[in-house]
């Protein structure tokens, strides 16, 4: 699978390790930076990451920054993009299974490094469900323009 992948400083080291084992997994990874633990600005990296998807350049994006909260806030902006901010297996299955998450956001402040990974995992391993989810995934693309 082709990954693009994203993070400010606060998630920099958690980027390099799950770069480097989804490399070692045999997927072709899009580093969209930072390139170092310098203080960045995440919106940068997060919207870097969710165009390379929205664009169909990488078929998954992963996202990262200290809480994932202003990573998933941003990737969720740009059209086509359902991200989400994942804590657990079970919600990065079902992100997939109902919501066909194309972005999955980590904080790396928030869990472990072996749980991030088995977490990305999951999520690249599932399939959507399709069915009566399709019908809601169309409700949210409808949602463009809103004029107040
Ligand atoms: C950086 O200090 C931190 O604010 C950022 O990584 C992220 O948690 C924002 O949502």
């Amino acid at each position: 699978m082709k990954i693009a992948i994203g993070s400010d400083h606060a998630g920099y080291d958690y980027k390099e390790n799950i770069k480097n084992h989804l490399i070692s997994l045999g997927h072709e990874v899009i580093d969209k930076g930072t390139y170092s633990k310098e203080s960045t600005d995440y919106p940068i990296y997060a919207k870097a990451v969710a165009e390379e998807v929205a664009c169909k350049k990488a078929d998954r994006g992963i996202v990262i920054c200290g809480t994932g909260i202003g990573v998933s806030i941003t990737a969720n902006k740009v059209s086509g993009i359902r991200a989400a901010l994942c804590t657990n297996e079970f919600m990065a299955r079902l992100s997939r299974q109902h919501n066909d998450a194309n972005v999955i956001a980590v904080g790396a402040r928030v869990i472990g490094l072996e749980h991030a990974i088995a977490i990305i995992e999951t999520f690249l391993n599932t399939s959507f469900e399709g069915g009566r989810h399709e019908r809601r995934i169309h409700l949210i693309e409808d949602i463009k323009n809103l004029k107040c």
